[in-house]
Formats: C-alpha cells, structure tokens, sequence
C-alpha cells in the first residue's frame, strides 16, 4: 500500500524541474557590483542549493535511471559533472568574497551548471518520464525525505542565505507559513488570522 506521501508527491522529474528554477533565479540576482555581503549569500544559497540537488540526484534519480538506461551517454558524464560542480564551489568557498578572482569563478559555475542542467532538461528529464512513468511518484517522495535530513544536517545556513537572496519572497512565504501555522495550532483564534464569523463587524 502506497504511503500518504506517496500518494500526494509530485513527480521526481517535477521536483528536479523546480529545483532547476531556484538555482538559476539565485544566478540572476548576482551582480558583480552589489555588496559583498549580498554576493556571499547568493553565491552560498546557489552552492548549498546545487549541493543537495546534485547528492539527491547522485542517491536517487541517476540510479532509478541507470537501471532503466545503462547505456546512455548523458546519464554517465553526469555524475563527473556534479564533481566539477562541486570542485568549483570549493574554489569559491576557498578564496573567499574579496579574492579578485570571485566573480569569474563564480561565472564559471554559472557555465557548468546551464550545460548540466540543459542535458538534463532536454535528455534526461524526458527519458525518465518514458521510462520510469510508474515509478516517478514514488521516487518523488523518496527525494522529499532525503531532502528533509539533508536540510536538517545545516538548516540555519539554508534559512540565512535563503532570506537575504531572496527578502521579499522569504517575507510572502514566511507571513503564509506563519498564518497558516496559527491557524492550525490555534484553530482560527489568531489575531489577523480567524475567520470571520456570521454577523460580527
Ligand atoms: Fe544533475
Ligand atoms: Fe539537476
């Protein structure tokens, strides 16, 4: 019998997808004349977010895949690109926000990544969802627990460098969350929050 997560997670190819969107929408908010402080904390939220996306796919997706496609050419220079990927955020990590070499590193990861995820979007992503139909909620919902205790193993880092690439939209979901947080623990009776009731002004 299929789990509740199961049953309600989207598919992997989804998640990857979308995972995909929030490392390139970090890509265009760096500029190289912007703070130093606000570059660091895109550039950080861009490497934490590849570094999880590229094990969950190492752990989950490329061996799904592998089972279903041993042969095929883009599946096994990808995992080699994740390790240039995470050779270069090394580099970045190691000569630090003032080094004169930053942005161009940074620009270089920029690079690897776009080829990588162009691959993916164009070969993989369509050659799992022909592959692997049956499979792909399922996968999904085994991305989403691993993705859970990835972040848990460093989640002040995340929510940090999250809320200062990204404020106004850290700000929308974190209002949401909050709201919806009250609701539910305090069944409506929130201020800003309760429902109104029939009749009352
Ligand atoms: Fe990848
Ligand atoms: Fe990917």
């Amino acid at each position: 019998m299929k789990s509740f997560l199961t049953m309600t997670s989207p598919p992997i190819t989804a998640m990857i997808r979308l995972d995909h969107s929030h490392v390139l929408a970090a890509f265009r908010r760096y500029h190289p004349n912007s703070p130093k402080w606000r570059k660091r904390s895109i550039v950080e939220s861009a490497c934490i977010a590849l570094e999880i996306h590229a094990q969950l796919e190492d752990e989950i997706f490329y061996p799904a895949l592998s089972r279903v496609a041993p042969d095929n050419d883009v599946l096994h220079k990808s995992e080699p690109e994740h390790n240039q990927m995470r050779e270069t955020i090394r580099s970045l990590r190691n000569m630090g926000v003032n080094h004169p070499d930053y942005d161009s590193c940074f620009m270089q990861l920029i690079r690897e990544t776009l080829h990588h995820v162009a691959d993916e979007e164009t070969v993989l992503l369509p050659l799992a969802e022909r592959q692997l139909q049956s499979e792909l909620q399922t996968l999904g919902a085994s991305m989403t627990r691993r993705r859970i205790e990835l972040l848990c193993e460093r989640p002040m880092q995340v929510v940090t460098h999250t809320v200062l690439t990204f404020p106004l939209a850290s700000a929308v979901v974190a209002g949401v969350a909050a709201c919806a947080m009250g609701h539910l623990l305090c069944g409506g009776r929130v201020s800003g929050c309760a429902p109104r009731t029939a009749g009352r002004r």
